[in-house]
């Protein structure tokens, strides 16, 4: 059991700290970004815009914009000697399995260049991240498909340049539709960054140490893996599936109330928001977009996901316990629709989640206070004690 500490500003914990990037209020259903909503990042803005906001805590100015697009760009091709890494797996490998190793391995091409108190290097190094993820996730993704690498295209857009890498084969024209790569763009947005969840504070505690910038992220990437967090959106996909169809539903509300089941709602519930996750209805609302621009408007999934949701919503279990859809629970069927499979679920929420990290680490390695991370514990275990000898045991 571990003692969960008030901030002490003489002492860096990883329980909770200051930051000024982003905003919950979990009874209210609110998410800000340095202030200005989710809502409206999502609406009007685009992807390299919010991370530029995160970044650098203002919205840009145009030519501010295009010289943050450009400077991505710069960085969006690998190390040559990346794609001997992808070899070295096998076909069937999770691709968070394999973006776990590709991204721990960037460390090994620019140990030499971070230094992490060069304020100038670390938002290098955070902009070779926000800039590589789109196309080492593209490459996990050929790799897992059996098909060549594609290069990143820089006159694309963000998400338009990623999709390309994902979707483009050299035998065919890769055309770019215009309403999937806003769908993909505003979905970036959406997982760009929330506060301290667990993976963000995986990548602080693990900055705390001077740790490589690409090897924090790396350990972001693991954290996130799990189902409980960045994993639950290829979960909720799996549980739609497994229900099967709207007369099961019962069934799993059943399982998911009983104490003695392990079975949970997966893209239900949340640790923070105890009303409507803001980002579930923009994500529901883009699920609707891309399902209408993919001719899936009778995708069977989403039936079920909208009849579960209507019914845990009016359940006196879920009511009590304040269970709400999450970002989770739309995102998998949306996902699908863009044409990844479920095991590229959460790949792509760590692309978007690289831009919060990185913002979340410079943050904490610009605060002068800052030390080390040492989460305490209240000690449960044995008193002191005399060692016996395996004759008296
Ligand atoms: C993300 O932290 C972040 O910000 C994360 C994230 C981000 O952007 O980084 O928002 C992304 O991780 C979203 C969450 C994705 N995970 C899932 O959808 C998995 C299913 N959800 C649950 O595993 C759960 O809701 C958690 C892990 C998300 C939160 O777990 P908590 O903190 O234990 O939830 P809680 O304290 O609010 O639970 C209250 C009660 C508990 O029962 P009691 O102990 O009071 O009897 O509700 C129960 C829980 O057991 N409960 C559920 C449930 N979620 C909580 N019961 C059934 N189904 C669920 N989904």
């Amino acid at each position: 059991q571990t003692q969960m500490f008030t901030y002490d500003p003489g002492f860096t914990s990883t329980a909770s700290c200051e930051s000024s990037i982003t905003y919950i209020d979990g009874d209210a259903g609110v998410l800000l970004h340095r202030g200005y909503p989710i809502e409206q990042l999502a609406e009007h803005g685009d992807f390299l815009e919010v991370c530029y906001l995160l970044l650098y805590g203002e919205l840009p100015t145009k030519a501010r914009k295009a010289d943050f697009d450009y400077r991505v760009a710069r960085h969006t091709m690998v190390h040559e000697q990346m794609p001997r890494f992808f070899s070295g797996f096998r076909r069937d490998a999770h691709p968070m399995a394999v973006m776990c190793g590709c991204v721990g391995a960037l460390s090994a091409f620019y140990h030499h260049s971070t230094d992490i108190t060069d304020p100038h290097q670390r938002m290098v190094a955070s902009l070779r991240m926000i800039a590589k993820m789109p196309t080492l996730a593209a490459m996990a993704y050929k790799y897992h498909v059996g098909q060549p690498f594609v290069y990143p295209q820089n006159d694309l857009d963000y998400a338009s340049n990623f999709l390309r890498m994902c979707f483009a084969v050299p035998c065919e024209d890769y055309v770019v539709n215009p309403v999937l790569s806003r769908a993909m763009d505003r979905i970036f947005i959406l997982h760009a960054d929330h506060e301290q969840n667990a993976s963000t504070s995986t990548v602080r505690l693990a900055g705390s140490s001077g740790a490589n910038p690409f090897a924090c992220i790396a350990a972001g990437i693991a954290c996130l893996w799990g189902p409980a967090h960045g994993g639950a959106n290829e979960a909720a996909l799996n549980m739609l599936t497994e229900i099967g169809t709207v007369d099961r539903i019962p069934e799993f509300i059943a399982r998911a109330k009983d104490k003695n089941d392990p079975f949970r709602l997966m893209g239900f519930g949340h640790r923070v928001y105890k009303n409507y996750d803001p980002r579930a209805r923009i994500m529901q609302k883009t699920m609707y977009e891309v399902l209408e621009a993919t001719g899936q408007r009778d995708e069977p999934l989403m039936r079920i996901a909208i009849v579960l949701e209507k019914i845990a919503l009016n359940d006196p279990y879920f009511i009590e316990k304040k269970l709400y859809p999450n970002v989770d629970f739309y995102s998998g069927i949306t996902l699908r629709a863009l044409g990844f499979p479920t095991t590229m679920f959460t790949v792509l929420f760590a692309l978007a989640r690289t831009v919060g990290w990185v913002a979340q680490w410079n943050e904490m390695i610009e605060d002068p206070q800052q030390r080390i991370g040492r989460p305490r514990q209240l000690y449960i275990g044995e008193p002191l004690r005399d060692y016996l000898p395996i004759s008296k045991r």
